[in-house]
């Protein structure tokens, strides 16, 4: 039962102005109760310093880290009360799974009865589905095994906040995504507020409650997945979340009566004004079109701009592909399920929905237009959403 807060919260490893690092640069930020946040951004953006600070394994150089209201910067890591789960989870080698699940509590609970301690060791067991693994020593375990061990020494304790830093970063794909789910499911079971750090978007999007973004030290947005994915706050978020890349083009917006020409070259097209805030002037934007979002004319009609593109490269990935191609000296990536009589080398008309474009200022690379998910009042976008909805179930089945 924690709320963890962070205000202003800055790390810099030696001196700034001699060559000093500021690792974590005015971080503020709210994790509600029971809540999970994602920490996602590349390597070296400042996410296990963040981390191994809400954990107190590192003083902030400025800032407040607070559980509940009350700050805890003076507090020392083993009275925090949270349990850290790291990618290199190391198990005691001379002890058993159930020695191993016990050790933390025995150390801490000195008052607990054994009888206690085995209960709860069983209860653990259970829920992370290793019952039958007890008498086990971390050499006879699978990767995937011993971390689950990891994870039910975390549990065991019910501590205030799980901190877990790429935690799946060593096993394989097909466990990690397995791993991902039941640690889900688990920390909705215990309901423990919770901070897991990654660089993997696919990874945060399926797993985090909440996504917090960061680059060079720097929160770049706090949202839910489909906030973050849907309404990225800057052209940062945008390609980073999301795969295939996003498309991104320069190009100009300019307001034409009640509509805005947008040129990009390789097409140009009107966006009604209500999609867009932004000023009066010509501006110099970046455009976005998500490969996802992009359809070919002949499957679909989206009433958006029209590209044509030479195809280069068709990747299947199962039941649908990637469509790498080229239009007027321009790359550009599109995913599709009606690939299977498209040769390389074949030229098709993409064509995306005017509320599924992404608009950015190309100046301060801030989110002018994202893809809109909800009916706005005064656009008529409602009337597309229905044929987007339909055009959707085509797609599917
Ligand atoms: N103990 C340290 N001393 C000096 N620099 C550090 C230390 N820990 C991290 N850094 C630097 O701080 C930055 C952020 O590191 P880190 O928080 O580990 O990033 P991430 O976990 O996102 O990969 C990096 O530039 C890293 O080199
Ligand atoms: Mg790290």
């Amino acid at each position: 039962m924690t709320t963890l807060e962070l205000d202003g919260v800055t790390k810099t490893f030696g001196a700034p102005d001699a060559g000093g690092v500021v690792a974590v640069d005015d971080v503020s930020l709210t994790v509600d109760d029971g809540e999970f946040l994602v920490l996602l951004g590349p390597s070296g953006c400042g996410k296990t310093t963040t981390l191994r600070m809400i954990g107190g394994l590192e003083t902030p150089t400025e800032g407040v880290i607070s559980f509940d209201g009350t700050e805890v910067n003076e507090v020392k890591a083993r009275n925090r009360d949270v349990a850290m789960v790291f990618q290199n989870f190391a198990l005691y080698p001379h002890m058993n799974v159930s020695q191993n699940l016990g050790f933390g509590l025995r150390r801490e609970n000195e008052d607990r009865s054994s009888e206690e301690i085995i209960d709860r060791i069983e209860a653990v067991a259970e829920m992370l589905e290793i019952e039958g693994l007890l008498d086990n020593t971390p050499a006879a375990l699978s990767g995937g095994q011993k971390q689950r061990v990891a994870l039910g020494r975390a549990i065991i304790r019910e501590p205030r906040l799980f901190l877990f830093d790429e935690p799946l970063a060593n096993l394989d794909a097909s466990l990690r995504k397995t791993m991902r789910t039941e640690i889900d499911e688990l920390q909705s079971e215990v309901g423990i507020t919770s901070v897991y750090v990654t660089h993997n978007q696919e990874e945060a999007m399926s797993i985090g409650d909440k996504i917090a973004v960061m680059n060079d030290g720097r929160l770049q947005q706090l949202g839910t997945p489909s906030e973050v994915f849907n309404e990225p706050s800057n052209q940062f978020v945008a390609q980073f979340v999301g795969s295939p890349d996003m498309n991104l083009y320069e190009g100009t917006l300019t307001e034409n009566g009640d509509v805005y020409r947008v040129n990009v070259g390789i097409t140009e097209f009107d966006l009604p004004s209500g999609l867009v805030q932004a000023g009066d002037d010509v501006l110099d934007v970046v455009v976005g079109f998500r490969p996802q979002d992009l359809f070919q004319s002949r499957t679909r009609q989206t009433g958006g701009p029209k590209i044509e593109a030479d195809l280069r490269v068709v990747e299947p990935l199962g039941t649908e592909a990637i469509l790498y191609g080229e239009t007027e000296g321009r790359a550009i990536r599109a995913t599709d399920t009606q690939f299977h009589d498209l040769d390389e080398d074949q030229s098709v008309t993409l064509s995306i929905a005017p509320e599924h474009i992404y608009l950015f200022d190309a100046n301060t690379e801030e989110l002018l237009k994202g893809r809109l998910m909800t009916e706005r009042e005064d656009t008529g976008v409602g009337e597309v959403e229905v044929r987007d909805g339909a055009g959707a179930e085509v797609r599917d089945g």
